[in-house]
């Protein structure tokens, strides 16, 4: 019976062939068992014969079963690996990665620069309150300014008596940095700004980082060292050249609006050089100037002792320039194809 086991065992194809010999030699009604069972009826002369002949063979078929068992396992491992083996110099199947998108980088990069010549960043909320967002900044109820602001009202919604709106600028987070942290100030605020208007280069919302500083014996003359190393830093060039030109802003004054000379380089705005060189321009970047001393007066500082001066700048006109697009609109349709034809691949 043993060696007729071990011909079985070792011939046994699959575990499941194996499984079915263990059954059949050590299973309850298997053969190996009925011979155990025989002993109880033996005499004990015969029992002490046969006993240790019979768990001989119990124990030989036990582990013949568990070598061949041992060897089907390996076997099959083997034949596992073989099949598995990994190719590393295969190319890694490609996954869609999303990217960070252009004005969001903007304001990454502002913030970055900024920070660099000690600027801290301010925000202040959308929904904003009128006297914030106009009264505070010299443009009283009946300020002609306010008519070109385009604004988007909440009927109905008031606070402390102040209507509210949806901010159409960030100079309001220049009343709320004086008010809540006094003097001296270097900040930026960055952030979503709304007007009622559309068409190619205007958005309902859009974003606009506004400048403030006010300090003893600040002039012009930081505005635009201020301006000029911000610009070259971000457009990555030491040829750009500013031009001061008087204007208006209820808030500040003096005020300058600040152009930027440009060439036109394969049908593309490329920012460089001075505008009064032939085949340059001027192109309008920003509005700026000293802060009214009004303001500083409104936001409970002595106009006497501080000074400063603001800017507030589009930012997403910002994105336009430095990647060469030319509609706004496309900025906030959340069309991937869009974003990938600039390089913001996905
Ligand atoms: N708030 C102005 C605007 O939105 C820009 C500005 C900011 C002008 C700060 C002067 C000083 O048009």
């Amino acid at each position: 019976l043993e060696n007729d086991a071990r011909t079985r065992i070792d011939g046994a194809a699959d575990l499941t062939a194996l499984e079915a010999l263990r059954v059949e030699f050590l299973g309850k009604q298997g053969s190996v068992s009925a011979l155990l069972k025989t002993l109880g009826a033996m005499s004990p002369d015969d029992r002490q014969v046969k006993g240790p002949q019979i768990q001989g063979l119990r124990q030989a078929v036990t582990d013949a079963l568990a070598t061949r068992k041992d060897a089907m396992e390996a076997a099959e491992l083997e034949t596992r690996l073989a099949a598995e083996t990994l190719d590393l110099s295969l190319p890694a199947p490609e996954t869609p990665r999303g990217s960070v998108h252009p004005v969001s980088q903007v304001l990454d990069e502002l913030a970055e620069i900024f920070a660099d010549l000690g600027f801290s960043v301010a925000t202040g909320p959308e929904i904003e309150n009128d006297w914030y967002n106009f009264t505070a900044l010299n443009m009283p109820e009946s300020h002609p300014a306010r008519a070109m602001h385009d604004t988007f009202y909440f009927p109905d919604a008031a606070e402390n008596g102040g209507r509210m709106l949806l901010r159409t600028h960030t100079s309001p987070v220049q009343v709320r940095t004086m008010m809540t942290e006094g003097a001296p100030v270097r900040i930026i605020a960055p952030g979503r700004v709304y007007r009622s208007d559309s068409d190619a280069t205007h958005t309902p919302m859009f974003h606009q980082v506004e400048g403030l500083v006010i300090d003893r014996d600040i002039h012009l003359g930081h505005l635009k060292w201020t301006l000029e190393t911000f610009l070259k830093a971000f457009f990555e060039r030491e040829d750009i050249v500013l031009r001061l030109r008087p204007s208006y802003f209820p808030f500040t004054e003096p005020s300058v609006e600040v152009d930027v000379g440009f060439a036109i380089e394969n049908g593309r705005r490329v920012l460089g050089g001075s505008g009064d060189a032939p085949g340059h321009r001027w192109m309008e970047l920003l509005g700026s100037g000293m802060v009214n001393r009004r303001v500083i007066e409104m936001c409970g500082l002595d106009p006497n002792e501080w000074q400063g001066f603001a800017f507030g700048i589009g930012v997403d006109r910002l994105a336009m320039l430095k990647y060469g697009m030319d509609d706004l609109r496309a900025f906030f349709d959340g069309d991937v194809r869009w974003l990938s034809h600039y390089g913001f691949s996905f």
